[in-house]
């Protein structure tokens, strides 16, 4: 049976909502490992797919995930891999920002690398984080929502030619 291990951070809930729905649409064992609330992870080496998932705050990836996929560059070379990110920019933009979120080698490596949109808790929020992101949605024209398709595309994607080989 194929087993499949989700790594990632969320600070407000999106990414991990995203990891959730990727979980339910996998087939086959699958972990969730939330990195902003664990001091271990899982082995690494008895998983055959791994998934990495963050969101962007002021252009960049959170650190725990960076320094995950650091640590992991090996395993993570040696498995099937899928990357996303959470982000508010679409387009070209969010293209870049993905592009810069994982190391280069470890991008190359991935079997698929997407970005599911974003959302925003206000309520969550401080008051910094509502003003600046407030002023980047109407000084950027920003649509504020998930991409559903792109997370089944992205499981298509990753699973496909695995379920061939099974
Ligand atoms: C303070 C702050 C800064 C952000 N900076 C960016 C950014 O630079 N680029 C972007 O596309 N989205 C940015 N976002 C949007 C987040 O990536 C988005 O809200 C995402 O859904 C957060 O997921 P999480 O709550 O799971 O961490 C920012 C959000 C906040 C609150």
């Amino acid at each position: 049976m194929h087993n499949t291990l989700i790594v990632f951070a969320s600070n407000h809930g999106t990414v991990e909502r995203c990891a959730r729905e990727l979980f339910r649409l996998i087939d086959g064992k699958v972990d969730l490992c939330n990195l902003n609330q664990r001091e271990s992870i899982p082995d690494l080496n008895s998983y055959d797919t791994l998934i990495v998932g963050g969101s962007i705050h002021y252009g960049k990836i959170q650190g725990v995930i960076d320094g995950f996929c650091k640590n992991n560059k090996e395993l993570l070379t040696g498995k099937r891999l899928g990357l996303f990110i959470n982000c508010l920019y679409s387009g070209e933009k969010a293209q870049q920002q993905l592009e810069k979120a994982y190391p280069e080698s470890i991008a190359r490596h991935a079997l698929v690398r997407d970005y599911f949109g974003g959302e925003l808790d206000e309520k969550k929020m401080s008051f910094w984080e509502r003003f600046i992101t407030r002023q980047i949605i109407r000084s950027e024209g920003l649509e504020v929502m998930l991409y559903k398709d792109k997370i089944e595309r992205f499981v298509e994607h990753l699973t496909t030619d695995r379920d061939e080989e099974a």
